[in-house]
């Protein structure tokens, strides 16, 4: 079966669908998240954090993506799967920048690539498509940027910024992108630029308005209930207090000699059995 083609996002927003996109690293969530139906799937460099243990995205490298995208590529067969350019990987000068795209999609198996930001990566994003590298922009609450924001805070909030997202999602879409992320800035904003573009915005702390939503695997099913608390994710399962509470059983039934049972053990024949009765 062939993967979902990323000129049938733009469909969808022509015919008023929206679709879900989900982060996915490794193979079993690859897996699981294609079962359960979602189109698209980001590799995305939110691995830094909740995959590496790191405090940001900024350590995160090329061959982390490269790793991670192989095993979320090898998990699935009908998601698009974008991989995420990390820190630095575009940012240095444009050959690079090409040749970090092309390895993405070379030796990661991605179909397509994201990268941050709006008037300053145009002429990548250009260059990128003229090379056959689908891409997705990425606006508002650039976490690569997180330390130039000095924290994590709302993008686009007075009109001289929102006015330049608002350029920037024009000029993205202009120079090839094939959609928009919109990440933790007004939904009002969101819903001005998901009316001015002809393709998808995916939001994520974007308001009801964007054409598509995007959520982090760990935080949607609550694998750090206890630490990444953010007012965009929603908590569709509490899997981390799920995890902990099988994993005490286990340590009471290993302790308390209820595990392993006959159905968990291997019989031997009993002539064999005999036999060894006299080594
Ligand atoms: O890295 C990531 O998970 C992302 C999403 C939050 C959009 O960029």
């Amino acid at each position: 079966m062939s993967r979902l083609s990323i000129h049938k996002l733009r469909e969808l927003k022509a015919n008023g669908q929206r679709f879900a996109m989900i982060t996915a690293y490794d193979y079993p969530s690859a897996r699981l998240v294609e079962q359960a139906g979602v189109p698209v799937i980001l590799v995305g460099d939110s691995l830094g954090s909740v995959i590496l243990g790191y405090d940001s995205t900024v350590p995160v490298t090329m061959d982390d993506i490269v790793h991670h995208t192989r095993a979320v590529v090898r998990g699935t067969s009908k998601a698009i799967v974008v991989a995420d350019m990390p820190f630095m990987s575009y940012q240095a000068n444009a050959d690079e920048a090409v040749r970090n795209a092309g390895r993405l999609l070379q030796e990661g198996g991605a179909t397509a690539v994201k990268l941050e930001g709006g008037s300053h990566v145009v002429p990548l994003v250009r260059r990128m498509v003229e090379c056959g590298i689908p891409v997705m922009g990425h606006l508002g609450l650039t976490p690569q940027s997180v330390n130039q924001f000095g924290g994590h805070k709302v993008q686009g909030k007075t009109p001289a910024a929102a006015a330049k997202l608002i350029n920037d999602a024009r000029a993205l879409e202009e120079a090839g992108a094939f959609a928009i992320v919109l990440e933790t800035i007004p939904a009002p904003l969101a819903r001005m630029v998901t009316e001015r573009l002809s393709v998808p915005t995916i939001g994520i702390g974007a308001g009801a308005d964007c054409d598509a939503q995007v959520q982090v695997f760990h935080d949607m099913l609550g694998i750090y209930d206890d630490q990444r608390k953010m007012k965009h994710a929603k908590q569709y399962a509490r899997l981390g207090e799920t995890i902990r509470q099988a994993v005490r059983t286990y340590i009471a039934e290993v302790e308390g000699g209820q595990f392993p049972t006959a159905e968990h053990s291997f019989e031997m024949a009993e002539d064999s059995l005999a036999e060894l009765s006299h080594a």
